[in-house]
């Protein structure tokens, strides 16, 4: 395992992030995960896309150009000598004294590189119980910002009563997870929320519609409420770290075990990367 910050690799452990880094101090950034399987990282061009997107969204400039943070993450991979792997990396507004207004310090780039996490086989085939809550986030959701409070009080809410997601609902109408998207199978067609502002625009998420599409799976994007989802045939979460993992109960609701059309899309998504 091994981190990166400010252009230099370090220990992980390595205590490098100064006081007055706007990160810190006001989680004045943006971020990305990346899965590495067998040694590559896995949708990269997808996930530095995203990032420039979400860089540009709050006025960040990168302190690399894209060909350069390919370069960094490889070297990277090298030296830690990994190959089934989570990369996450974040950009950040630099180090100034604290004030509200863009410093003019450049932008800080740091990144680690670690076994990547697996979710147990039992959660892959039993399905993962969620919880719905309120979506308390701010409006620009498509934005991978480093201002995940109201993400991690979710899911350590949904946590703490036994669940492993939690799922938003806002304005009657449910959104994403905590940190993944969501999808639900009704009558044969595929459905998830459209690419708003209101979700982050998983890298994941559009796997699975372009591989529903090469399936000959019906898709639709489109709302939903909490009755509809209750009603689902199948539901399933997707992000970088989960892949896809089968929802078996919403609250107090249970779905049907029978998951045809999730369990193909899962294959059919491992083959992209085996
Ligand atoms: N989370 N929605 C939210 C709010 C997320 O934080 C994530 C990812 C996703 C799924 O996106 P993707 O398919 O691109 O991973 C959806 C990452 C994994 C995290 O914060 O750890």
């Amino acid at each position: 395992e091994i981190g990166f910050y400010k252009d230099q690799f370090v220990d992980i452990n390595e205590n490098v992030v100064p006081i007055q880094e706007r990160g810190h101090q006001f989680g004045d950034g943006v971020y990305e995960v990346i899965r590495v399987y067998n040694g590559k990282p896995f949708l990269l061009n997808e996930h530095l896309d995203r990032l420039v997107k979400s860089a540009e969204a709050i006025y960040l400039e990168l302190p690399y150009p894209p060909e350069r943070i390919y370069e960094i993450i490889s070297e990277g991979l090298e030296k830690s000598g990994l190959t089934e792997a989570e990369i996450y990396m974040q950009i950040t507004r630099g180090i100034a004294p604290r004030a509200h207004l863009f410093p003019t310090t450049p932008s800080v780039m740091s990144m680690t590189i670690k076994n990547a996490r697996v979710v147990d086989k039992k959660k892959r085939i039993d399905g993962v119980t969620v919880t719905l809550m309120e979506d308390e986030r701010w409006k620009n959701c498509y934005i991978k910002s480093l201002n995940l409070l109201p993400n991690v009080i979710a899911k350590q809410k949904a946590a703490t009563n036994g669940h492993e997601e939690a799922i938003f609902i806002r304005d009657g109408f449910i959104t994403e997870g905590s940190s993944s998207n969501i999808f639900i199978v009704k009558n044969g067609t595929l459905i998830t929320t459209p690419a708003t502002n209101f979700i982050l625009h998983g890298i994941t998420r559009a796997a699975v519609i372009k591989l529903a599409s090469k399936c000959n799976i019906p898709f639709e994007e489109r709302k939903f409420d909490r009755e509809f989802l209750n009603e689902a045939d199948e539901a399933f979460i997707t992000s970088t770290s989960a892949e896809i993992l089968p929802i078996s109960k919403i609250d107090d609701i249970s779905l049907s075990p029978n998951r045809p059309i999730t369990n193909l899309l899962y294959n059919e998504y491992c083959g992209l990367y085996k």
